[in-house]
Order: structure tokens, then C-alpha cells, then sequence
């Protein structure tokens, strides 16, 4: 019977045939240790002379890193591995032989294994990234379904900005001019005015000439947008959002989680509610601790925001930051209008910013204020303001952005591996 290596529990004790690939293999005389993999998981094949007989004990020992083969045992359970499970190897068929597979057990070069990113998504930390990004995925959908959230899908092709027009991939849209997204959040706030609690999940791009750690040019954002939400209430739905996707992660990602060598006890700390801190009390705090490259009005780097993470052991909101620094459709602060209801979420060990978040001005002439003091004329933005003139209501919304969620929850350095083919600054390769 056909099956995989993610259902063998099912057939321990009987005689099954898997499709996989040979990861990896270790052999004496009499045994050989097949690692196979098929997609859905990785198992060791046990091939014993004794029992395959001599010809096809040579052919399993002379088997080829990925050659792809269908593999056919017993399934019986292995204590010593935390899989649990290996094969009995009592026969196989080789479907391809590969010959001098590139990616080989020794350690290679990021640039190398960048690459062959087709071929380095197959090896066992890869896979289990995007695992672990898969999980995410799952669980914000069940979050926000649970919830009684709408998905909503806004445009990709756009006629104008939304944040600011000096990060935008430019194109025609036959004799017009036409912009990548690099945010669907002013649909949103038109799809929430209609469906009142709405989400999005889609790929964003930022011509942004940034070669960070945490800087991809084409990204993924889950963007909610909620009517009659304020700027406190839009904070409780991220706390308990974020907690929800590290409570999944480590509930079915643990052999992934194992794989990478993640420290699970600090995820297991991540619980709704998160600290909150001012910009002004981030502010002092920093010259507190000897950073002298900040004044008030200023944006954080990351250094900052790493310092300021490091005093939590929980992402931190840092709120209401200088109206300046932060997009025109933020909403001031009613009794200090120089800052606005805002907040980003910074995401523990160095990983930094995950959210970014606000409440939205619902006024429309502080709207149509705040458009020309940005320099945003014309009609592209029509709409967006008659959202201000057609029962407005108080409403905000956030963006998390899914490879810094990633990284942080696989415990990987780069945004680079989050994703499955990462255009960067330096790549539109493989
Ligand atoms: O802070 P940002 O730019 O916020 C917005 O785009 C809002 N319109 C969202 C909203 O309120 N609906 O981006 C949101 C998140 C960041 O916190 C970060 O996690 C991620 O998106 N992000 C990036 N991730 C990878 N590479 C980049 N270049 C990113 N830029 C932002
Ligand atoms: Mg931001």
C-alpha cells in the first residue's frame, strides 16, 4: 500500500511503499541507513544485507544523494529518533538516479546556496522553515475565521500609493502609469467600512534600496482592518493574534521547531497581554542607556528597537510615536495631537519590528488636511477620502508582516530563508 512518511503512524507493523528521495546515507557491510525524505517528512530506512540479498544490497549501498526511488518496508517504531518511526527496507526501485547533486552534507556559502535556492528548499532546516511558515499561515486564518473577520483581497496593481511614493515599483498599465502594492490598507479600510471586521494576506513590494536582515523587496502581509475599533481595542486583537500563531507554531511544528534547534521555553513565554511603552519613555529610556544619536521626533533604527526589546521577554508596543515620522492617515492623539494613536510591535531577540499599526483619521477635513500638507493631490485618492464623508466611523488596522514572524518564530538570522524564492536588493535569482 502507498502512503507517506507523515501518515506511517497509521501502519505500524504493516508493509507500505513510499515515493521519497534519498537525503543522505551511512552504510557498513551488512547495513545501510537510508535518510529519505518525501515532502512531508524525513525517515530512516533500514536495508540489511541479510534480507535484500546481496545484489540489492550493493545497489542500496551505491544509491545516489536525491536520487528519487520508491522505497518499500515495515514500518516499526523507533524509540531513538524523535520522528519515532523507521522503515524496514525490504525492497526499492529506483525512479531516477541523480548524479553529483550540488548541495552536498558539507557546509556551502549563502551566496552558493542562494543560488540553488530550486534545489536547497529540499534540505531538512529549509523545509521545516516553511513548515513553520505554513503554520503561521493556518493559524491566521483560523484566527481571524474564528473571529468573525472577512477575507478581503485588495489589488496588486494600484494607480497611486499608499504610504509614500519613493518605495514604489513602478509599471504601465497599458498607456496609464500603475505601482505595485506596498499595502492594501486603504482597500481594507474601504473593505472594513463594508464588512466592518476584515483581513488580507497577500505579497506587497518596497523599491527599497535597504540590504538588511530584515528587508525583503517583495514581502507578505496579513493586513486587518476593523470599524468601530479604537487605537486600545485594535492593540488587543494584535496581542491575542500573535499569541495565537506562536501557540500554534509550537503545538504542530515540534519536530521543525527541534530541526532548527529553536528555543521553545522562550516562545512558550508569548502571551496576550504584551508590555506597552511611549515613544517618549522609549526615548528617555535609550539615553539612558548611552544612545546619544537619538532625539525626540526621530525614527528608531534597529538597534534601538533591539535595545529596547531586549529589557522584555514578550514582543513590546511602542505607541504613539511623533506624527512626523509616521503616514498621513494616522490619527493624532485628541489631547497631544504632535503624536499619533499608533503603534509598532517589536518582536523579542533582535528581531524587530512585526506590526505596524494605528488608528485611522476618520475626520474628513483633518483627512483632506493632512493629503495636502503630503503633497497628495489629484483624484487618485478620491475614494479614500469619501470613506470620511459617507458614515464615518472610528476604525484602525495593522500589518504583520509574515517573514520577520518567521524568523523570529524559526529562530533564523535572515529574512532571506523565510520566504521561498526571496527577490533581494541583489536577487531576482532562481
Ligand atoms: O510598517 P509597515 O510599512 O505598515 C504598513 O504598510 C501599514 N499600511 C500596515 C497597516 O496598517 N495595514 O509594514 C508592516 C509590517 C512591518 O511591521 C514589517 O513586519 C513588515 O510589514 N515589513 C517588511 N518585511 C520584510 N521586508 C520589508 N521590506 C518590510 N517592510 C515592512
Ligand atoms: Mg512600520
Amino acid at each position: 500500500m502507498k502512503t507517506t512518511i507523515a501518515e506511517v503512524s497509521k501502519h505500524v507493523g504493516e508493509e507500505v511503499t513510499i515515493g521519497a528521495w534519498l537525503q543522505n546515507k551511512r552504510s557498513s557491510g551488512k547495513i545501510a541507513f537510508l535518510q529519505l525524505r518525501d515532502g512531508t517528512g524525513f525517515m530512516q530506512g533500514v536495508a540489511v544485507k541479510a534480507e535484500l540479498g546481496d545484489e540489492k544490497f550493493q545497489e542500496a549501498k551505491a544509491l545516489t544523494q536525491e536520487s528519487s526511488l520508491y522505497v518499500t518496508g515495515v514500518i516499526v517504531e523507533d524509540t531513538r529518533s524523535s520522528f519515532g518511526y523507521e522503515m524496514q527496507v525490504s525492497g526499492f526501485e529506483i525512479i531516477q538516479e541523480a548524479k553529483d547533486y550540488p548541495i552536498t552534507p558539507k557546509e556551502h556559502g549563502t551566496e552558493f546556496l542562494m543560488d540553488h535556492r530550486h534545489l536547497w528548499l529540499r534540505s531538512r532546516k529549509q523545509h521545516a522553515v516553511m513548515k513553520i511558515r505554513n503554520e503561521i499561515i493556518r493559524a491566521t486564518y483560523e484566527f481571524f475565521n474564528v473571529n468573525g473577520y472577512v477575507k478581503i483581497d485588495p489589488p496588486i496593481l494600484t494607480g497611486s500609493s499608499a504610504e509614500g511614493s519613493t518605495e514604489l515599483f513602478h509599471t504601465k498599465y497599458f498607456d496609464e502609469d500603475a505601482y505595485l502594492s506596498q499595502s492594501g490598507q486603504l482597500y481594507m479600510e474601504a473593505a472594513a467600512m463594508a464588512f466592518g471586521k476584515v483581513f488580507s494576506f497577500g505579497p506587497t513590494f518596497r523599491a527599497e534600496k535597504s540590504k538588511t536582515r530584515r528587508h525583503l523587496i517583495e514581502f507578505w502581509m496579513i493586513e486587518p482592518e476593523m470599524a468601530f475599533m479604537n487605537h486600545e481595542d485594535s492593540l488587543e486583537v494584535q496581542e491575542q493574534y500573535v499569541s495565537h500563531v506562536v501557540q500554534a507554531v509550537l503545538d504542530h511544528c515540534r519536530l521543525d521547531l527541534e530541526a532548527l534547534e529553536r528555543d521553545t521555553s522562550v516562545l512558550e513565554k508569548i502571551k496576550a497581554p504584551f508590555p506597552r511603552i511611549s515613544y517618549d519613555d522609549a526615548v528617555s529610556f535609550l539615553k539612558e542607556k548611552g544612545f546619544d544619536d537619538i532625539e525626540w521626533g526621530e525614527d528608531f533604527g534597529a538597534p534601538h528597537e533591539t535595545a529596547i526589546a531586549e529589557s522584555y521577554d514578550k514582543p513590546v508596543f511602542i505607541t504613539n510615536y511623533p506624527a512626523e515620522i509616521k503616514a498621513f492617515y494616522m490619527k493624532p492623539d485628541p489631547d497631544r495631537p504632535e503624536v499619533v494613536l499608533c503603534a509598532d510591535l517589536i518582536a523579542p531577540e533582535g528581531y524587530g519590528e512585526i506590526i505596524g499599526g494605528s488608528q485611522r483619521i476618520d475626520d474628513l477635513e483633518l483627512m483632506r488636511q493632512r493629503y495636502e500638507e503630503h503633497g497628495l493631490t489629484g483624484d487618485a485618492y478620491q475614494w479614500y477620502l469619501q470613506l470620511r464623508e459617507y458614515g464615518s466611523v472610528p476604525h484602525s488596522g495593522f500589518g504583520l508582516g509574515l517573514e520577520r514572524t518567521v524568523a523570529w518564530l524559526s529562530g533564523v538570522e535572515h529574512v532571506r530563508e523565510t520566504i521561498p524564492f526571496p527577490r533581494l536588493l541583489n536577487r531576482l535569482y532562481p
